[in-house]
């Protein structure tokens, strides 16, 4: 298994560093166009190997795409992040070119392989790439509920005092500060819904800081976040790379499912070898239902941004 990283910032190496340390894939390669910077981070992770016990082969290139031939999996991380008080919308400008150049060059060298969108505003990227590869949708997906889920989690566990391991929740819609549904009814602490144990405000709160998780780190780092972006990746990569037909939310484009058509947003999916191998069709409450169409309207009014 061949996994290719593009982008060799906080989050592009963090990705790389959380598969290597899973072990599952016999190489990562590092593109970056800065250069040095990639070969930089795969030397200095490869240094890793020894003391955290990986076999991982990690090699960085300066924008060799030769370099990612045969890749199994590509991550796109790479654009700019968002700086404090910035929306992940206000990046479509310079990041849509990039991530447009990035998945042919990808495709080019690997033409079976399945792209992970990561680069801001996420939905809208996933969104280009369909509309510009011709790649299947099944080998299309975007990181955002993984990674907001992984936050409500987080969120709810603080709430109730409960260690993370007991709480299970999902956040489905768009990864942006106002699209994201957090399913609080469906929440639950050992399977039972979360609202036994807190207040209905208090779980409003949890709502609302996880819809604002991006947005509240960037504020306090100065920059997007990159180990939890990280650790939401290597989880989606591993799924599929050990066909371990997992469910997250994932972007993926919608043919009907949730009463919505031609729109990536996040829904829950099957990852596995084919990588989207199923889309996960819940029942949501009227409220819930509200609130993904109003989400949907808001990341078709980003698409529309797009020259495609
Ligand atoms: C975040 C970026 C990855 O939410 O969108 O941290």
């Amino acid at each position: 298994m061949k996994v290719t990283v593009v982008g060799a910032g906080a989050v592009g190496a963090s990705c790389a560093e959380y598969i290597a340390i899973k072990d599952f894939a016999s190489e990562v390669v590092i593109l970056d166009i800065k250069e040095g910077y990639a070969e930089g981070k795969a030397m200095d992770l490869m240094q890793t190997a020894s003391l955290n016990g990986f076999d991982t082969k990690i090699i960085g290139t300066t924008n060799d795409y030769s370099k990612t031939a045969g890749s199994d999996i590509a991550i796109i991380t790479s654009g700019i992040p968002r700086k404090p008080g910035m929306t992940r919308e206000e990046l479509i400008g310079i990041n849509a070119g990039i991530v447009k150049t990035v998945s042919s060059n990808l495709i080019e060298h690997s033409p079976n392989v399945t792209l992970i969108v990561v680069s801001n505003p996420m939905d809208t990227m996933t969104y280009l790439v369909h509309k510009t590869t011709g790649l299947p949708k099944h080998k299309i997906i975007g990181m955002g509920g993984a990674l907001d889920s992984a936050r409500f989690k987080y969120r709810l566990a603080e709430a109730l005092d409960a260690p993370i391991s007991d709480i299970d929740g999902m956040v489905i819609g768009g990864h942006s500060d106002t699209g994201m549904v957090p399913l609080s009814s469906q929440a639950t602490r050992n399977s039972i819904g979360v609202s036994e144990f807190i207040a209905e405000d208090r779980l409003q709160q949890v709502v609302e800081d996880t819809k604002v998780g991006g947005a509240t780190l960037t504020k306090l780092l100065g920059t997007s976040a990159w180990y939890a972006p990280g650790a939401a990746v290597s989880s989606m990569v591993q799924a599929i790379a050990c066909d371990q037909k997992k469910m997250f939310p994932c972007s993926t484009l919608l043919e009907g499912e949730y009463d919505l058509n031609d729109i990536c947003i996040g829904v829950p999916v099957i990852l596995g070898k084919d990588g989207i191998e199923k889309i996960v069709d819940i029942p949501l409450s009227e409220a819930e239902k509200a609130k993904m169409q109003e989400s949907a309207v808001s990341v078709s009014k980003t698409n529309g941004l797009l020259e495609v």
